[in-house]
């Protein structure tokens, strides 16, 4: 009897060690790294080009001192211009002056802190920033991240006026696989191809907007570029069909901490979270407010974020300016956010009988608001504010903020 106890304990932890590991699928993309939005830091939305080994280190630093590592964010990304020259072999290096110990030293050094190393290159000749890309040298680069032992690489597509993206792309998926380290793949070709319609199988998250600035609302400055957090919700709210465990939408890295109110931040973190988004950093953490670590730290939130059914939210409604999303989740529960779009500040009477839906388009769950009754968690103030009523009337006016969210968890109560 003990015997067959330990044996069956035996099967199942092989067979969840397995599907913990990454692995190759026949063909594809690495598998097992993706199964939730990926969470880390990115260098360039602070610092652009200006980067070097003593700032990602103490990047690094404080995403441990901080916390934010064990609430989930482990990739340490170095965006564009770590670059070198390529030697005669034609092998990429580092730029000496700005990563003088090399770029395996620092790989060794996230992981010596349970972080991992990401980096970045270009599909085109050059990347947007004009360093060396990978054009023609594809899997000498894949080779060279492996043997650094680099962990992600985000793949951009400037210089690469006539190629062919869903070739170019997965030459890189199939380069990286051929390295024979798991290396995640974030596709940026800022959804100018279409990739949620082709890339499943290539990346495991692309772009799907032109870059985000640290602005909440107003035009975009050029039609692609200098999007805006709104501008970003309209066009990757959209596309939720595609997303999905181990292929998510990208809307841009986070603005939090970058300038905006402490308000538009957090609605715009809310925002990404409930878009099942990838939440990468691209503050300045060594040297940040409390209010914006609060609000990065935010377990609850990020928790929506990172729920395993994997569903993108949905936007129910506009009620002239306030945005109503719902996001299903494992085991019955639904986040629900109310996003005031507008600067004035609006009062809302919440019925949530006005809010009987059903997810069609993806997870085909409904909210059953008559005949269910949920317990109401705020995400913001980690209190409970009692229960959705099954009567039809109005249960409640809630004052939603310019540029802000209302966001709530609901747990069936029986
Ligand atoms: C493009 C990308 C950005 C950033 C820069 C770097 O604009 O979309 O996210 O990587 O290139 O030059």
């Amino acid at each position: 009897m003990k015997r067959n106890a330990l044996l069956i304990a035996m099967i199942v932890l092989t067979a969840l060690t397995m599907q913990a590991q990454p692995r190759r699928n026949g063909g594809g993309k690495w598998e097992g790294l993706a199964r939730t939005p990926q969470m880390g830091w990115s260098s360039w939305n602070r610092f652009q080009g200006n980067i070097s080994e003593d700032i990602i280190k103490g990047i690094a630093d404080a995403m441990v001192e901080t916390g934010l590592r064990d609430a989930g964010y482990v990739y340490i990304n170095i965006d564009d211009c770590w670059h070198g020259q390529r030697d005669a072999d034609g092998f990429i290096q580092v730029d000496p002056a700005k990563f003088p110990s090399g770029m395996k030293a620092l790989a060794d050094y996230m992981h010596s802190k349970n972080l991992k190393l990401g980096i970045y290159s270009d599909a085109g000749t050059r990347t947007c920033a004009g360093m060396p890309g990978s054009l023609g040298h594809e899997y000498q680069d894949a080779l060279q991240y492996a043997r650094w032992e680099v962990d992600y690489l985000k793949y951009d597509w400037c210089n690469a006026n006539n190629i062919n993206p869903r070739g170019a792309y997965a030459l890189m998926r199939d380069a990286l696989r051929a390295s024979g380290r798991p290396i995640f793949f974030s596709m940026c070709e800022w959804g100018t191809n279409q990739p949620w319609e082709w890339a499943a199988d290539v990346g495991h998250s692309w772009r799907t907007t032109g870059d985000i600035t640290s602005r909440f609302a107003g035009t975009p400055r050029q039609r692609g570029w200098g999007q805006t957090v709104l501008s970003i919700i309209d066009q990757n709210g959209p596309l939720r069909k595609y997303a999905g465990p181990n292929h998510w939408n990208d809307p841009d890295m986070l603005e939090v901490g970058n300038g905006m109110s402490e308000n538009e931040d957090r609605a715009h973190f809310t925002m990404w979270c409930m878009m099942a988004a990838p939440l990468i950093l691209g503050n300045d953490l060594r040297n940040m407010s409390k209010a914006t670590c609060d609000i990065l730290m935010n377990r609850d939130m990020i928790a929506i974020d990172q729920d395993t059914l994997g569903v993108q939210g949905l936007r129910y409604k506009d009620l002239e300016g306030l945005q109503c999303w719902f996001k299903p989740l494992a085991g019955g529960d639904w986040a629900f956010t109310i996003l005031n779009s507008t600067e004035q500040d609006i009062t809302f009477n919440l019925n949530w009988q006005d809010f009987n839906l059903t997810d069609d388009e993806v997870s085909h769950l409904s909210t059953n608001f008559d005949t269910i009754v949920y317990r109401v968690y705020n995400l913001w103030s980690h209190k409970q504010e009692g229960k959705t009523s099954k009567q039809n009337k109005v249960e409640r006016k809630l004052v939603v903020k310019g540029h802000d969210v209302i966001a709530y968890r609901l747990t069936k109560a029986n």
